[in-house]
């Protein structure tokens, strides 16, 4: 039965509950916004994680492992808001390696994370797809906590395929905007737009293998979360 608890999701109750959110459990809200803003005038696109996908982040490195991640591989850097969410999850000794292959964002995002004097984040400028077989050669099969994608999103499959085998049995993989992909919603039918059927491909992918427990948190534009069995 309907009551004033159950209306729809409007746009407007969207964002009030984000901000919500936001308000109660994201720390550095201020630092946050400043460096979104000085990523903004140096020319990055505002696409970075907010601070609410942000504690999310850090929640679930911290939670990848007893003690902490002690490591955690990211496809798309951009300014580092998301590397810097990550950090706060890391063990003492942990790290993270970051792919971008834009070398202005890398060198913004180096500037970021030494502005935060965080020197456990390892910046890789080149193509995730590229990258993420060399990383599974240089740092192992099963050494990863946690691989956080959120680059191309039509490369979303292909990055699940070459970075699975980084991650340990027990480890995350997280992805962000598993719901909107730029330029759509992606539940619904699925047109022929490629980002939305890539997208959708990743989802199901997740959702059908057999070493993949997860689900997706409706976080913004959705964050997907899977635990590898
Ligand atoms: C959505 S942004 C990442 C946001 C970042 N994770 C954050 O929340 O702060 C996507 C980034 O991926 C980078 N990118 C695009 N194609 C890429 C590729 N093939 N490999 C690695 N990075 C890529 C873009 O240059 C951009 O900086």
């Amino acid at each position: 039965m309907a009551d004033s608890t159950s209306e729809g999701m409007s746009q407007q109750r969207w964002e009030a509950t984000h901000e919500y959110i936001e308000q109660l459990f994201s720390d550095d809200r201020e630092r946050w916004s400043r460096e979104h803003d000085a990523a903004v005038e140096a020319g990055l696109p505002a696409i970075s994680v907010g601070a609410a996908v942000g504690r999310w982040l850090s929640l679930l490195a911290t939670m990848s492992r007893e003690g902490g991640a002690h490591l955690i591989v990211e496809v798309g850097t951009l300014g580092g808001a998301s590397a810097l969410a990550l950090a706060r999850g890391l063990s003492p000794e942990g790290k993270i390696v970051t792919i971008e292959s834009d070398p202005h964002h890398a060198d913004f995002a180096r500037g970021a994370i030494s502005r935060a004097k965080e020197h456990r984040i390892d910046i890789r400028v080149g193509e995730g797809l590229k990258v993420l077989p060399d990383l599974v050669e240089e740092l192992g099969v099963e050494s990863c906590d946690l691989l956080f994608i959120d680059a191309i999103k039509t490369e979303y499959p292909g990055y699940l395929e070459a970075g699975f085998p980084l991650v340990r049995s027990g480890g995350l993989i997280v992805a962000d905007n598993v719901l909107g992909a730029g330029k759509g919603w992606v539940p619904g039918s699925i047109d022929e737009e490629p980002s939305r059927v890539a997208i959708d491909n990743f989802n199901k992918m997740v959702s059908e293998h057999p070493r993949m427990q997860g689900t997706i948190l409706p976080m913004r534009q959705g964050l997907l979360v899977a635990q590898v069995r």
